[in-house]
């Protein structure tokens, strides 16, 4: 047999090869990992907050509180756009609830976590925030952290 013809068949043999490699490599690819904020949405916001926070409850009916945790979308934007507005911790108006990168500033870390729940949050004088959650809603540690690092991360949804 010929070398050359033989060098040839190799080659033809190993690309035949690679190209079935890149096939299945690239038919293989997994989703991208899902965001933390959707884990936060589907995990825990869904299942727990959603019963009292949305229209036609009574929170976000008649105490002006607008959290919205309907769908994902509603929840993040309303999370980070919405500013609270609680009739009963009047000194706490107006803090966003949560602010991009700003564990001081995000109101929601003030209703869920005892670290955070501290008189003048926010800079806010004679601020005592809303504390019912911290025992009602009573979250995991790793929710709690998980909460905190979508803050720190950027708040993305
Ligand atoms: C059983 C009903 C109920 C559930 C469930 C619930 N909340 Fe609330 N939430 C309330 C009520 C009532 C208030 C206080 C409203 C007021 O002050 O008039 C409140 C207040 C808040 C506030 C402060 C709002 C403001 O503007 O001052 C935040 C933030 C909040 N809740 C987030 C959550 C999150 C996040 C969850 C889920 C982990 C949750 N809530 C679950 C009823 C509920």
């Amino acid at each position: 047999m010929n070398v050359k013809k033989i060098i040839k068949e190799k080659i033809l043999f190993i690309s035949i090869v690679c190209f079935f490699f890149v096939i299945v490599s690239c038919s293989d690819k997994k989703e991208p990992p899902e965001s933390r904020f959707t884990t936060l949405y589907n995990g825990t916001f869904k299942p727990n907050c959603l019963s009292c926070h949305a229209p036609g409850n009574d929170v976000y009916d008649n105490s002006g509180v607008k959290l919205d945790f309907t769908t994902k979308e509603l929840a993040y934007s309303t999370l980070t756009t919405k500013n609270s507005a609680s009739p009963s911790n009047q000194y706490c108006r107006d803090i966003p609830y949560a602010s991009a990168r700003d564990v001081n500033n995000s109101y929601l870390l003030a209703v869920l976590i005892s670290t955070y729940n501290t008189t003048n949050y926010a800079s806010k004088v004679n601020c005592v925030p809303y504390n019912v959650h911290l025992l009602d809603q009573n979250l995991s540690q790793t929710e709690k952290d998980s909460i905190v690092a979508w803050i720190n991360e950027g708040a993305g949804i």
